[in-house]
């Protein structure tokens, strides 16, 4: 752990070179470098808070247990905040597992935890319901693996939705394509909410995007800079994703978005589970996550 208080962070490297950086708050990954610790895939905010006074502009948010505004009324988490309360509580670090199979197997893995007990009281009194989660960052060669598991550790069964709002970095976004999702009907957020199908094989983004991807057979969205495979984000028992950039008008309206160009260089690819809910009986566990792979 490095520094103390609310800018404490988890830095874990390879031999070889590559990085990850997790702040306790959030349990936000803001730093993941590879090839050997000189590409950084992350996009991170230059305003973005690091000191625990609002959710990171950047890097891996986790968003638990409900995604964007809440239910109005009439639903346990109508009273919580915009994506929940996971992205702006301190989590527990609980460990760090190495293996160190061959120099080019070589992995570490980072276990962080969220209880009942950690939540703040407004939280608490907002969401009343006993959970535990824990979650797990494994840094490779060449990936990057985030996985959550939530586990129902009340008496009364309990709903969520759940997503990695991963920033990822891309040199520019008029050059970016995003595959994967053909055919997959969506929710477009731009358009009023309205439901639409993907036609095209690969998403461009010449504007404000913002689009709920729901029930994805396959189980990679890749992301392809300049005809180059750049990303592969592998869902694992997630079968939703959300891709947004917020454009010219919206980065600049954000007072945490930073540079106001910033928006050319970063695309949000968010894989979760939140249409619907997902439901937990007392005593059970899901597990849901992704691997991100860096293809250059
Ligand atoms: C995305 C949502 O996941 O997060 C967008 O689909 C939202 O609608 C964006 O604007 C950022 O949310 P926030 O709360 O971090 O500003």
């Amino acid at each position: 752990i490095v520094g103390s208080g609310p800018s404490s962070k988890v830095v874990a490297t390879l031999p070889s070179g590559e990085s990850v950086e997790v702040l306790l708050y959030g349990a936000t990954v803001t730093s993941w470098k590879s090839n050997g610790g000189k590409t950084e895939n992350l996009w991170l905010s230059e305003k973005a808070a690091l000191d625990g006074s609002k959710a990171v502009r950047g890097g891996i948010p986790v968003v638990f247990p409900v995604f964007g505004p809440p239910p109005k009324s009439g639903h346990p988490t109508s009273s919580l905040p915009q994506h929940g309360f996971a992205r702006t509580s301190r989590w527990e670090f609980l460990g760090k597992t190495t293996s160190e199979d061959t120099l080019d197997s070589n992995s570490v893995k980072l276990d962080f935890g969220l209880y009942t007990t950690g939540l703040s009281d407004e939280a608490r009194k907002a969401w009343p319901l006993d959970f535990g989660l824990v979650y797990s960052v494994t840094l490779a060669k060449d990936s990057l693996q985030t996985v959550v598991n939530v586990r129902n550790e009340g008496e009364k069964n309990f709903e969520f939705q759940f997503l990695l709002h991963t920033y990822l970095k891309v040199k520019d976004i008029s050059k970016v394509a995003i595959t994967g999702l053909l055919g997959v009907t969506y929710i477009d957020k731009v358009l009023n909410a309205t439901e639409h199908s993907q036609s095209d094989a690969s998403v461009s983004i010449t504007g404000e995007v913002d689009r709920v991807y729901a029930g994805i057979p396959q189980n990679t969205t890749s992301v392809v800079e300049d005809g180059t495979p750049r990303f592969d984000v592998v869902r694992d028992n997630l079968q939703d994703t959300v891709v947004w950039n917020p454009w010219i008008e919206k980065a600049k309206a954000m007072g945490d978005f930073a540079p106001d160009e910033g928006y050319k260089n970063m695309v949000c690819v968010e894989v979760g589970a939140v249409k619907g809910w997902q439901k937990l009986e007392k005593g059970e566990v899901f597990e849901g996550g992704q691997t991100i792979k860096s293809l250059v």
